[in-house]
């Protein structure tokens, strides 16, 4: 008899959900026949009922069978038999592509957020509504401004914005730059997506931290590009990682979050700035500086960029208005070399004609307004309490069971477990109890870690939130004794 392969990659309900289709199809369940209840089935196979619901839903949005309270689950009517099949096997063309999905951890962060919009939430990488520059943002949208023409429009970016940030980067960022050497996109994560497409080939090695935000994106796996991991200490990546890594691997290209590390909160030390910049030229390697949080720094003076000091040409710079006005804006920017940007500007043709000019002219108004530099120190003040609140409540309620360093800027706290445990278990139970993180090892780390994000949960959810999470990890420490 026909069991499932446990060691199989294809999850068991799909085996299931294909073995069934295939013996319906070859006639042996003809149309209208009745198939074993979810009970019965999960019996005979020796799998859980739930298993068995999942595949029954499987083959039901696919039209191949149908449940009637009462009458049980019997073979689609109309599908089958003398009728040709209609519905493709969506389920195939999902699998087939070579876009590779999200990690399962944040597929299912995503999910509990979908289902329980209450959830104390120190998982979403990202603003509060509290801290959003809302007002500013609906106050800007309600001029009559917005009601020109709306064309397809430049794929490197509206130029009015590009002119906005030739300004801001100049003021803030130190960066002196020309509309021409920037591209506007779709957030920073799009210039991410467009550098490993467009500038990088499958089986080019790149270097990266460890731990680090891009080990959560299988976009670089979807590209067949390899990771090499370089660790990152308190002042940040040693460079001297970097010349090896290329001696070893040939490295194409070195991806960084240099200023308030995503997740580690760390700063490169202004040393180990100037050596990797040594380090790249000897090389001729270029780095990916993707600089979204430095405007965070909480004294309101962040460590200048690489791109600064890049009397080389070899940074291509990332920036954008996720994690300093609102997250849903899609507003990013890179800076690069003209010859780059043309070609990435070309790809964006292709692939959506360009960002929307709705939310660039948004953007470049606020960077305009007199109301985007009381906005930013609102920010920072706002940001830097939220993160007091997380670290007096760790030490309450925790203890010595976390250890972690207090960062200085960014949206995140990275918090070492002493006790290692179970990281499904842990985030489960979490979930349970109305809260909600981000494991550690989906930064490429140990188990035993975890990121906090403080600035998206309300001020006076952040005290309770910590307290559920303290009541999950004794349960699941409780467990294991
Ligand atoms: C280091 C880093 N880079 C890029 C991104 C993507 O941000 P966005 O596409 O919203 O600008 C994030 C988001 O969390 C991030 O933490």
């Amino acid at each position: 008899m026909w069991q499932p392969d446990r060691l199989s990659k294809q999850p068991l309900y799909q085996q299931i959900a294909d073995h069934l289709e295939r013996r319906i199809s070859f006639g042996e369940f003809p149309p209208s026949s009745l198939l074993p209840s979810e009970r019965k089935l999960a019996e005979k196979l020796g799998v859980n009922r739930s298993t068995i619901v999942l595949a029954y839903a499987e083959l039901r949005s696919l039209g191949v069978i149908e449940s009637h309270s009462g009458s049980g689950t019997r073979v689609s009517k109309h599908k089958w038999g003398l009728t040709p099949r209609h519905t493709p096997n969506w389920h195939r063309y999902v699998e087939g592509g070579h876009f590779l999905p999200n990690l399962p951890f944040l597929r299912r962060i995503r999910e509990a957020l979908e289902q329980n919009r209450s959830l104390i939430d120190f998982a979403s990488g990202e603003l509060g509504a509290d801290i959003s520059p809302v007002a500013e943002i609906n106050q800007l949208m309600s001029q009559d401004y917005y009601t020109e023409y709306l064309g397809y429009d430049n794929p490197q970016g509206f130029l009015p914005l590009r002119k906005s940030l030739v300004t801001y980067l100049d003021t803030y960022r130190n960066i002196p730059t020309t509309e021409s050497s920037i591209l506007i996109t779709s957030g920073s994560q799009q210039s991410l997506y467009l550098i490993t497409q467009c500038l990088l080939a499958p089986g080019d090695a790149v270097a990266i931290e460890d731990p680090s935000y891009y080990y959560s994106l299988p976009m670089f796996q979807s590209a067949g590009i390899r990771l090499f991991r370089l660790p990152v200490d308190r002042q940040g990546i040693n460079p001297e990682d970097v010349r090896t890594l290329y001696k070893k691997h040939r490295i194409k290209m070195v991806f960084i979050n240099p200023n308030h590390q995503n997740p580690s909160g760390v700063v490169l030390s202004p040393e180990r700035q100037v050596e990797l910049l040594n380090v790249s030229s000897e090389l001729g390697l270029p780095i990916v500086e993707d600089d979204p949080f430095s405007l965070t720094t909480y004294n309101g003076i962040p460590t200048p960029p690489l791109k600064s000091i890049d009397t080389f040409g070899s940074v291509l710079y990332i920036g954008s208005m996720s994690k300093i006005a609102a997250s849903g804006l899609r507003v990013g920017w890179m800076v690069a070399p003209r010859s780059v940007i043309e070609r990435l500007a070309d790809a964006r043709q292709q692939m959506d004609y360009g960002l929307s000019v709705v939310p660039q002219r948004v953007a470049a108004q606020f960077l305009n307004s007199p109301l985007f530099e009381p906005h930013l120190e609102r920010l920072r003040m706002r940001i830097q309490s939220k993160r007091d609140l997380l670290v007096t409540s760790l030490r309450k309620e925790l203890g010595d069971m976390v250890s972690f360093d207090i960062p200085e800027g960014g949206l995140h706290l990275w918090c070492r477990i002493k006790p290692e445990v179970n990281e499904s278990r842990l985030l489960e139970e979490c979930i349970r109890r109305g809260v909600i993180y981000v494991p550690g090892s989906v930064y490429g780390s140990d188990s035993d870690y975890v990121r906090f994000t403080f600035a998206r949960a309300r001020e006076e959810d952040i005290v309770p939130g910590i307290a559920k999470f303290a009541d999950a990890l004794n349960t699941v420490l409780n467990d294991k004794i």
